[in-house]
């Protein structure tokens, strides 16, 4: 059974970090994996070090082009099938994973048809691999096309913050009334210092949000980052790997 795992919040509080440190554990450890981008703006893949990648929000406009306009030579064209290799073309071959990018919102007009077409891909696809991870974003825009149909872990990455917790607070409503299956929600509460540990666990629980793990200020990451440098070459003796370690044992790895 393939185990899916997205991971939402506010912005900036390390949505893509967290995945990309995942993403880093789980294919150390194995795993047959498949990342997924599901943000607009695009970051995972380059923290993952990985640069001019093709999307599916590419593939879904080109073939609603071809829908709109078919062509006189090939009017009968199987667009399922159309759709299909152009996901498995846009799937990056990474080192130890796959990786795949949602991309660009649509544009204006209905994308039912392409959706629905796209939904029964992503099923299939799926179950390809041990793991799903999905970076996603806070309106959590593919899982309410239902375009990914399930997820067992959500998980919700919030900084030190109030409103951080509060975003948690409002995607855990947006969920139940998204009729989407989502076995359970987990809060990762990110860039934590001595200081305010103590807080955050007080607010989670005043909340009552499960709080999966507090993963601390790692200054690792920052430099990382700022030099272009993929989080899954992270030192194993990272602060932030080291946590994420205990956070995926806790997710069942
Ligand atoms: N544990 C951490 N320690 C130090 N810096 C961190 C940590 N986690 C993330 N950061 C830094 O915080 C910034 C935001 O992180 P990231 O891009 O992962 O957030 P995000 O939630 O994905 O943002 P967005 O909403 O823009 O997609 C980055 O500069 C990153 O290097
Ligand atoms: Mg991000």
């Amino acid at each position: 059974m393939t185990k899916v795992i997205a991971i939402t919040g506010k912005g900036g509080t390390g949505k893509t970090a967290v995945a990309a440190l995942l993403i880093r554990y789980l294919s150390k450890k194995g795993k047959f994996l498949l990342a997924v981008d599901a943000d607009a703006d695009t970051n995972l893949p380059e923290t993952l070090g990985c640069e001019n990648v093709k999307t599916i929000g590419d593939a879904k406009e080109f073939l609603q082009v071809e829908i709109t306009n078919p062509r006189p030579d090939n009017p009968d064209m199987n667009k399922e099938s159309i759709l299909k290799s152009k996901v498995y073309e846009i799937i990056e071959e990474m080192p130890g994973y796959d990786l795949l990018v949602m991309g660009r919102p649509e544009g204006s007009g209905c994308y039912c048809y392409v959706n629905n077409l796209l939904r029964g891909i992503m099923d299939k696809l799926i179950t390809n691999y041990d793991v799903v991870v999905i970076d996603a974003e806070a309106g959590l825009e593919h899982f309410s096309r239902k375009i990914i149909r399930d997820i067992d872990d959500l998980i919700v990455v919030t900084d030190a913050s109030r409103r951080g917790f509060r975003t948690a607070e409002r995607i855990r409503e947006l969920v139940s009334e998204l009729d989407s299956n989502v076995g359970n929600i987990h809060v990762i509460a990110n860039k934590v210092t001595d200081n305010n540990r103590n807080k955050i666990e007080e607010l989670a629980g005043d909340l009552k949000l499960s709080l999966l793990g507090t993963i601390p200020l790692d200054s690792k990451i920052e430099e990382f980052d700022i030099g272009g440098v993929p989080l899954t070459e992270l030192p194993d003796d990272s602060v932030a790997v080291l946590e994420i370690e205990k956070i995926a044992k806790k997710l069942g790895f």
